[in-house]
């Protein structure tokens, strides 16, 4: 049976309703003991531990792939920001990486982070910095070819100043963005983190242009009080 990190059993009638609290602890700062809190009565952390994913974050790409199905057998994707490697396991499934779908086509994932990513089976994980100089050549030569689908979950520890905050998501999507103009295939999709408006102004306007369909998605299991958003850019228009 399922456990939560208290040890609680997550399975059982009636057991899912009760709110567990998290008692304040001295030397454990208010905003920890309320992120504890949060965790542990979280449905979407209940759900990942239960269904072996790596974190909660997972049920975001499978909400947004159930919905515009850009995670198909044999597509070749780069998921960037991927650890602890939620994404990946839910694309590693979809794109058929393990060959586990017989007759299908065989997909290939790879995945980059600033952090160290526990191995997977089907995904290819290098751990950098993809704001380095240089980065994207890496990722490239990793790749070997084109991708169909770049995805971007990158985002940076917050600083705990809101417009850095901002300006760092718009540059970490910004700079996928770019990468994704670089090696999409005609045709082929960019997802991204970005804040509450969506794609912001110019980022927007460029993203209409180079895809035929541009849609600001909040997935059921992305925070309500969070200002977070995804882009997914569809129809890639090609290099020309
Ligand atoms: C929300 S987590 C990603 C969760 C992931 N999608 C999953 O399902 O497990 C954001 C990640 O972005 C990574 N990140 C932030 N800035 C980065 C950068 N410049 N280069 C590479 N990864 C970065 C962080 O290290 C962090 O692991």
């Amino acid at each position: 049976m399922a456990k939560t990190p208290t040890g609680k059993n997550t399975s059982g009638r009636g057991q899912r309703d009760l709110k567990v609290k998290v008692k304040s602890a001295r030397g454990r700062k208010l905003s920890s003991t309320r992120w504890l809190q949060r965790q542990l009565n979280d449905p979407y952390v209940r759900r990942a531990q239960q269904e072996g994913y790596r974190g909660r974050a997972a049920y975001k790409i499978m909400e947004l792939d159930d919905k515009y199905r850009f995670l198909v057998p044999g597509a070749r994707v780069v998921d960037l920001g991927c650890a602890p490697g939620g994404w990946s396991q839910v694309a590693v499934k979809r794109i058929n990486a393990l060959g586990e779908k017989s007759g299908k086509s065989i997909g290939r994932i790879v995945g980059v982070d600033l952090q160290e990513v526990e191995p997977l089976a089907g995904a290819e994980f290098h751990q950098l910095d993809f704001m380095d100089d240089g980065a994207d050549d890496k990722v490239k030569d990793w790749l070997g070819g084109t991708a169909d689908v770049v995805m971007s979950d990158m985002a940076a520890a917050s600083s705990g100043h809101k417009q850095t905050d901002h300006l760092r998501i718009i540059s970490l999507c910004e700079t996928a963005a770019y990468f994704a103009f670089d090696v999409l295939e005609d045709g082929g999709t960019f997802v991204a983190k970005v804040l509450a408006g969506g794609a912001e102004g110019e980022l927007q306007k460029l993203l209409k242009l180079k895809f035929d369909k541009v849609m600001n998605v909040k997935p059921p299991s992305s925070r309500s009080d969070s200002s977070e958003k995804f882009v997914v850019a569809m129809g890639f228009r090609g290099r020309d």
